[in-house]
């Protein structure tokens, strides 16, 4: 900064003193002419036009040209680390309003600094429903089909979760927030994340019920007669066991954003990394819930919105079947995703 106000000021400096001596010089000559029409005053010889005129033209040329030679390099040299410094005073800006935001509009759910907290439940108040930590949120999807964290967190925001207490945050979505602000709180949450998440297995002493009633209720039912997510009577008509652990170890991701989460490679909720061994108990619950006659329909995905559903119910179908029974790889290619 301060090399920046020394050259403006020695520039302005010489400037101020070229235009004195101007001035100076002009008055001069107007003087020694004044009485005489200027279309009277005698012109310039040849010999002072070739010489002392041209010179004088030629010197104030040199000076302009050694100004610019030095003036524009030296702006030119100063930009790039101007520019980076109006970057970072940008995103400072930026983050010091995503922290507010963030305490204004999210602490009471996500926890004060962002280390998760949770939510009555939509369907139950007594009922809490698990807001994630935020601070991990990087690293949690470190190796899940989410490549680009800053978009995923900017959807989420802006869409909310449908049919979990997450509301959308965007206006287009009938939330508060422009895109702007919703930009300054990932940029926020981005700055604060943490590299080190919770390793222990929070599952090791749970049964496969106590896990299914702790994780899946609220989305598939307490008789796993489906909610938000698609009912799990008749699961196994539709996956074998190895096909359903997968699921439950890595997660549905849905365009609309409410997704199965998983459960171990990336998970939703840092207290729920399970082991396999874990998700087979709960596959093996799962498997001793099912009833004795299943309904005509159990082969098929089923949205929990009855029929017809909502225009994903058949996206829903095309987006399990390639699943299907790795055993029989034709059954998936040779059963059309109709369920009209
Ligand atoms: C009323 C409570 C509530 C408020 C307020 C709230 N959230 Fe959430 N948020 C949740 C819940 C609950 C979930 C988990 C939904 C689920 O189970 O899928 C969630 C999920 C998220 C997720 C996805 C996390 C992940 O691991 O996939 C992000 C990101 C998020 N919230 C950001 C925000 C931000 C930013 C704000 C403030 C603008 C905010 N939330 C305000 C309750 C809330
Ligand atoms: C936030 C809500 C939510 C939670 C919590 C949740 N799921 Fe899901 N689940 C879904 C959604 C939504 C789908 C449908 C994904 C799709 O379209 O294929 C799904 C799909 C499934 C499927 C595949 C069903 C099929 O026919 O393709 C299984 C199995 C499943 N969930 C089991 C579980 C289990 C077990 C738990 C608890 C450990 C659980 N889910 C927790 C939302 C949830």
């Amino acid at each position: 900064m301060s090399v920046t106000v020394i050259v403006i000021g020695v520039l302005a400096l010489t400037a101020v003193a070229v235009i004195v001596l101007l001035l100076a010089n002009a008055a001069r000559g107007r003087r020694a002419v004044q009485d005489v029409p200027p279309a009277l005053r005698p012109g310039y010889s040849d010999d002072e036009l070739e010489r002392r005129v041209i010179e004088r033209y030629m010197g104030w040329g040199l000076v302009l040209t050694i100004f610019f030679a030095v003036f524009l390099p030296a702006y030119w040299l100063r930009e790039p680390s101007r520019l980076t410094g109006q970057t970072q005073a940008a995103f400072v800006a930026n983050f010091e309003r995503g922290e507010e935001l963030f305490v204004e509009n999210c602490a009471m759910c996500h926890g004060a600094n962002a280390e998760g907290g949770g939510a009555p439940s939509t369907y139950d108040p007594d009922d809490s429903w698990p807001a994630p930590n935020l601070t991990t949120i990087v690293k949690r999807y470190e190796d899940s089909p989410v490549t680009d964290i800053r978009d995923y967190l900017e959807t989420t925001i802006e869409r909310g979760r449908p049919g979990t207490p997450m509301p959308a945050w965007g206006a287009q979505y009938g939330g508060p927030m422009t895109d702007q602000q919703m930009s300054d709180i990932t940029d926020w949450i981005l700055a604060n994340q943490k590299a080190e998440v919770i390793e222990a297995d929070p599952a090791a002493n749970k049964s496969g019920e106590e896990l299914y009633q702790q994780n899946c209720v609220r989305c598939h039912g307490r008789e796993l007669e489906g909610f938000i997510g698609p009912s799990l009577v008749g699961v196994f008509e539709r996956h074998n066991e190895q096909t359903v652990l997968g699921i439950l170890r890595n997660g549905i991701f849905l365009a609309n954003g409410v997704s199965m989460p998983p459960w171990q490679e990336a998970y939703m909720y840092e207290d729920a990394r399970y082991t396999d061994a874990a998700l087979e108990r709960i596959v093996d619950y799962l498997k001793s819930q099912q009833p004795d006659t299943l309904p005509e329909d159990a082969g098929q995905y089923r949205t929990p919105y009855g029929d017809g559903g909502p225009a994903g119910a058949g996206g829903g179908t095309d987006q399990t079947a390639p699943e299907e029974d790795p055993d029989d790889p034709g059954a998936a290619a040779s059963e059309p995703a109709t369920d009209a």
